[in-house]
């Protein structure tokens, strides 16, 4: 509703009501307007979704903690040339991914990217998570947890590996920030109070949680 009326009465205004934690370029903010991103995904937070008739009919991810989530060049690159994240279309576990996401040209997405990088939940603690080959956190996410059977990684003869009903992580050491991969299993409801994937808190120690986040944050795309 905010962004609605905000989007009526002008960018000027816009730069001027926006939350103080969400200090939001403006310039990027008003390119996600006016190229119709909104209508696929929320960038105020908390999360929204309470029941999973919200998560359902949601068309897109929130991007509300972007800034705490992904790596600033990645998403620049990604925006410019958009490639398929999740193997299974967004919601259903049955369809492909269409792999038909919008593109923004090389000057939007940097002024995008600085829009979306400005929003974070406040919740990520930076610099915890050193990433590296990880054996204890190899051993978690492909033996002790379930991890590897819902998600793509880079297996040993050089393919992609591994479960296609959560978003692929093969590239998550360029995409994701390591430490948004430890807050993300350490404070489920905060990032998702509804969703697919199972609470690892009680099962997996901090430290096992900081592992795993370690291994995962390493995996990098073939070249
Ligand atoms: C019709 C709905 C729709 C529109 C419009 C749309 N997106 Fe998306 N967006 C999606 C879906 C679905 C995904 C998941 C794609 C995937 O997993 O490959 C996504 C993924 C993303 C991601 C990665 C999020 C994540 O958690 O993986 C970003 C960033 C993003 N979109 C930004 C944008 C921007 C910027 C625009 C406007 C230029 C935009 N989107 C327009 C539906 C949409
Ligand atoms: C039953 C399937 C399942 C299991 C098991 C599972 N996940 Fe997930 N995971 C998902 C789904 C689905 C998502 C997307 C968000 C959602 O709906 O929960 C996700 C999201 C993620 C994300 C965020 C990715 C992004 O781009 O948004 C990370 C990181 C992650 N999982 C790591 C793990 C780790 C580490 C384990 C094991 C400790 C694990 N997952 C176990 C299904 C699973």
């Amino acid at each position: 509703m905010r962004l609605k009326l905000a989007t009526a009465m002008g960018v000027a205004c816009l730069a001027l009501s926006a939350p103080v934690s969400h200090a939001a370029p403006a310039d990027g903010q008003a390119i996600f307007e006016g190229k119709d991103c909104v209508s696929c995904h929320y960038t105020d937070g908390p999360a929204r979704e309470k029941t999973i008739e919200d998560q359902l009919a949601k068309t897109g991810p929130e991007l509300w903690y972007a800034g705490d989530k992904f790596q600033e060049e990645w998403l620049v690159g990604w925006l410019a040339d958009p490639q398929p994240i999740r193997p299974m279309k967004f919601g259903s576990l049955t369809e492909e991914n269409p792999a038909d996401h919008p593109a923004l040209s090389g000057d939007e997405s940097a002024t995008v990217t600085e829009f979306l990088m400005s929003l974070v939940s406040g919740e990520v603690e930076a610099g915890t998570v050193k990433v590296k080959k990880n054996a204890k956190g190899r051993q978690i996410f492909t033996k002790k947890m379930p991890c590897s059977g819902c998600h793509e990684y880079a297996g040993r003869k050089g393919g992609v590996t591994g479960g296609r009903s959560g978003p692929s992580l093969a590239e998550a050491g360029v995409r994701l920030n390591p430490d948004w991969i430890l807050a993300y299993l350490q404070k489920p409801t905060l990032f998702k109070p509804v969703k697919m994937m199972p609470v690892f808190v009680g099962l997996l120690s901090d430290k096992d949680m900081a592992n795993v986040a370690s291994y995962v944050g390493n995996f990098k795309p073939k070249k």
